[in-house]
């Protein structure tokens, strides 16, 4: 039986990329590996417990020994790495915290992995279009952009990136790289714009908007980066990056007005209600200006398209996040850590 380890999986993206695998590759056994920080919540994954071709390990990749261990045990073919700090704003109040999870991280997952006993073993390392820095009114990243990042967060980001690629030019280790948009849907964190919004709204609080809410962010649907992460992991060519996004750009202001309008709907409440909780604050410490993805080669290479168009993906992001009440009250409380006690601290 084939093994990948995904690492980050009981996060919002890793979610989406571990439920795909465990469903769709019966013979490859999926190997989730977490710290469970507070971004970490098992209950994402409730529904996949008991599938045989899963194993969830508590580990940190901080951790070399744990790391070694972890391949000496296992011996997997390759490995999905999205485990990360990816909050901007913690990561200005606690840079370290970022350099040592990706940055040290992922270098002790690299020297593990160099010396995998697999000759075909693939690393595959999940990273954000934040490396690129910020654009203007005009153009799109490219591969070719060059790296310009601004916060503490996107600089660790693109120093894990250089990683990797030191490690495919020095060792010859097989990487493949994807640096991708903001995604939006289930499962996220209310620490991100659009699930703090979407329970913000509901409780009648605040929507806070950053400086003038005119930043541009180009948003993709999770599920549609988890099929992309699919295509990359299994037909990317060695030593390549791929960007992802999803040709869809907003300023913070438009997606909240939209998500306003929706809600309004939704809720029965009357028209522009809901506009009424936006409140502007202090802007983010070097707020980048905007992003936006040319995604024109995985589209050409690996056939690659945004299957969702942006309000109906919205839409079901919402109708989510109202249908599961009980995520949002088990996220916000901190009860969502006692289901892994339950499950696993026990056996
Ligand atoms: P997330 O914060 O929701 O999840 C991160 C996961 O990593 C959590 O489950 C956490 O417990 C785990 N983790 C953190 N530190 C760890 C450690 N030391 N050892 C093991 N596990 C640890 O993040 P996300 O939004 O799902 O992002 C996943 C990856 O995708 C990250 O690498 C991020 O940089 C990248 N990315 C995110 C976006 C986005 O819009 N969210 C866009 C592009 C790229
Ligand atoms: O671009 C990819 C990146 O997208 C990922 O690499 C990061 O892991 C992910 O967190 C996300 O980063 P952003 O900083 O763009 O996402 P966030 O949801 O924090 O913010 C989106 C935009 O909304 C940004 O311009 C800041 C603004 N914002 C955010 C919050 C939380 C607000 O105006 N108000 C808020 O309360």
């Amino acid at each position: 039986m084939k093994k990948i380890i995904i690492t980050g999986g009981a996060g919002f993206i890793g979610t989406h990329v571990v439920r795909r695998f465990v469903k769709k590759y019966l013979d490859c056994k999926i190997i989730n590996v977490d710290k469970l920080t507070y971004a970490g919540n098992l209950t994402n994954l409730e529904d996949l417990e008991h599938a045989e071709n899963y194993q969830f390990i508590k580990g940190d990749i901080v951790d070399a020994n744990f790391v070694h261990e972890l391949f000496e045990t296992h011996q997997p073919d390759g490995i999905i790495h999205l485990a990360a700090e990816s909050h901007v704003d913690r990561s200005i109040s606690n840079p370290l915290e970022f350099v040592m999870t990706n940055v040290v991280g992922t270098v002790n997952l690299l020297n593990t992995a160099k010396s995998s006993k697999n000759p075909n073993f693939r690393f595959y390392h999940i990273s954000t279009d934040e490396v690129y820095g910020e654009l203007g009114a005009e153009g799109l990243f490219t591969e070719e952009t060059k790296y310009d990042p601004h916060s503490p967060y996107s600089a660790s980001k693109a120093s894990s990136d250089h990683f990797v690629r030191a490690y495919h030019d020095t060792y010859g280790l097989d990487i493949v790289i994807s640096n991708c948009s903001n995604n939006y849907g289930a499962h996220q964190f209310p620490e991100k714009l659009i699930p703090l919004a979407i329970n913000n709204i509901k409780n009648n609080k605040a929507v806070p908007i950053y400086g003038d809410g005119l930043n541009v962010r180009d948003w993709l649907w999770v599920e549609d980066h988890a099929r992309a992460i699919e295509e990359i992991y299994f037909k990317g060519k060695t030593g390549e990056t791929y960007n992802i996004g999803g040709h869809n750009e907003w300023t913070n202001l438009d997606l909240i007005h939209v998500l306003c309008n929706l809600m309004d709907e939704k809720l029965n409440r009357p028209k522009d209600s809901s506009k009424e909780l936006i409140t502007f604050v202090k802007d983010r410490a070097g707020h980048d200006a905007r992003y936006a993805i040319d995604a024109s080669k995985i589209a050409n290479e690996l056939n690659w398209k945004p299957s969702l168009q942006f309000k109906e993906g919205l839409s079901k992001t919402i109708d989510w996040y109202l249908e599961n009440e009980k995520w949002m009250e088990r996220v916000t409380s901190g009860a969502y850590k006692e289901y892994y006690e339950k499950m696993y601290d026990a056996n």
